[in-house]
Formats: structure tokens, C-alpha cells, sequence
């Protein structure tokens, strides 16, 4: 009769290759700089980095003023949307093995909002846009209980409740690129999330200010937002969506 042998050697951790990946990141800082400039960094990394590694490993370790937001680092804050090769993505997203590492990833800020430094923008416009649609219940009467919703009723918005409001969609729209007034894709999606909850009473206000002449019918339909959003948020649907709220009154 055989007997299992149990081996108590020490296991050897598995070591993960490395690669060299060049970033050549748009730089800007108002102090000093007329125009922005390209800047070039080579980079040590695995492939199970993400761009938001390597931008950390540049300011930790070759270039301190380098200036970016971030929080998280896990999808959820919104708050590092960046152009990753000419595509709005979140750089904690962004694995690098995904990308073409025998050509130098270009990182720049995200467009249509004021570049402040580096690839910091000034996303006040953005969030003005998103507080002019009234994002919160609106709901006059005051039960004496919860507000009861049929797993039905709570589907119908259930995609928009996703939005970690990242500008990504905004941002990658050549509307709001050309038209700074234009309301954008976040504000139409966030708007959508309480036009379509059965709960809310306010979606003729905001059914109203979004027919205004900044509002959804500005949209081109170009799918750039959906493209755009790391949430897999239908982004032109919702718009959509609002549209025909807009023309027939909210379902
Ligand atoms: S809809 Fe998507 S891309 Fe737009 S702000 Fe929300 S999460 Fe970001
Ligand atoms: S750092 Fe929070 S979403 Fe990327």
C-alpha cells in the first residue's frame, strides 16, 4: 500500500516579469508653462499594474510635481477620468498588459473642462451641470412609513444609479467640447435616475430644464458617453430615454 508523502519544503514565490513602458504624459503647470508640453517617463512594471500605478511610481520616484487626482484606486470615487491613448478611461481601470506596451501610452487631462495642472481639470462646470438638473427625491408628500417600490419600478433607472460621476462621458462629447453650455451626458444620466424612480415627484421640472436649449436635444447621438463610461452605464439610451420623457411626459 502506497503512502502520500507530505512535502514541507518552503514554496519558492512565483516571481512576476517585469517590463519597461514609456508614458509620455501632457504637462502642465500654470506657474511656469505658456502652452502645455509633452514630458516622457520610462517606467518599471508587471503586467498586473495599472496606469495608476505607473503615474504613482513616477511622482514617488522620478518627478514629485507631477499632479493628478485620485482616492480610491478601486473605480469608485470617479475622481482619476483621463485621456489613456486618445480614450477616456479611469486610470485605476487601466491595466497596462491591456495596452500596446511596445508603444509609448499617451496619459493627458480630460477635455472640454479648464485645464488647472498637469492632468487636473477644473470640474466646476461639470458638477454645476449636474446640481441645475435637481439630482435628489423630490417628493412633497410625507408618509408616515417607507416609500414602497416594486423590484420592477426600481429596475427601470437601475443603470443610472451606477454613475460615480468621473466626467468620462462629458468629457469624450464633441457637443460639449464646442459648446460649453451644453448640460453634458452625466447631468442627462444623473437627471434620468430620479425622472424614471416612481417614488419622485419632481421629473416636470426637470423634464423642463432639460428641454431647454443647453439641454438634451443638443445630443448628437455620436455614443462617444457609453464608449466612454467604466461603469457600462447605456449612456446615449438614457439620453434617449429623457428625450422621449421630454416629448410625452414621464411613463
Ligand atoms: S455616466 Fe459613466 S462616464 Fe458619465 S460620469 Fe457617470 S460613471 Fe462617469
Ligand atoms: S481613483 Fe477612484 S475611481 Fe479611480
Amino acid at each position: 500500500m502506497s503512502t502520500a508523502v507530505l512535502d514541507n519544503s518552503p514554496s519558492v514565490p512565483e516571481v512576476i516579469p517585469t517590463f519597461t513602458a514609456t508614458l509620455i504624459i501632457r504637462r502642465f503647470d500654470p506657474e511656469v508653462d505658456d502652452e502645455p508640453r509633452w514630458q516622457d517617463f520610462d517606467v518599471e512594471m508587471r503586467g498586473t499594474d495599472r496606469i495608476l500605478d505607473a503615474l504613482h511610481k513616477i511622482k514617488w520616484e522620478q518627478d514629485g510635481s507631477l499632479t493628478f487626482r485620485r482616492s480610491c484606486a478601486h473605480g469608485v470615487c470617479g475622481s482619476d477620468a483621463m485621456r489613456i491613448n486618445g480614450r477616456n478611461r479611469l486610470a485605476c481601470k487601466t491595466l497596462i498588459k491591456d495596452l500596446d506596451i511596445s508603444k509609448p501610452i499617451y496619459v493627458e487631462a480630460i477635455k472640454g473642462l479648464p485645464l488647472e495642472k498637469d492632468l487636473i481639470v477644473n470640474m466646476d462646470p461639470f458638477f454645476e451641470s449636474f446640481k441645475a438638473v435637481q439630482p435628489f427625491l423630490i417628493a412633497s408628500s410625507k408618509p408616515d412609513k417607507e416609500r414602497l417600490q416594486s423590484p420592477v419600478e426600481r429596475a427601470r433607472f437601475d443603470d443610472t444609479t451606477k454613475c460615480i460621476l468621473c466626467a468620462a462621458c462629458t468629457s469624450s462629447c464633441p457637443v460639449f467640447w464646442t459648446d460649453g453650455q451644453y448640460f453634458g451626458p452625466a447631468a442627462i444620466v444623473n437627471a434620468h435616475r430620479f425622472i424614471f424612480d416612481s417614488r419622485d415627484e419632481g421629473s416636470e421640472v426637470r423634464l423642463d430644464i432639460l428641454n431647454d436649449q443647453e439641454g438634451v436635444w443638443r445630443c448628437r447621438t455620436t455614443f462617444n458617453c457609453t464608449e466612454a463610461c467604466p461603469r457600462g452605464i447605456q449612456v446615449t439610451q438614457a439620453i434617449a430615454e429623457v428625450k422621449a420623457a421630454v416629448l410625452r411626459g414621464k411613463p
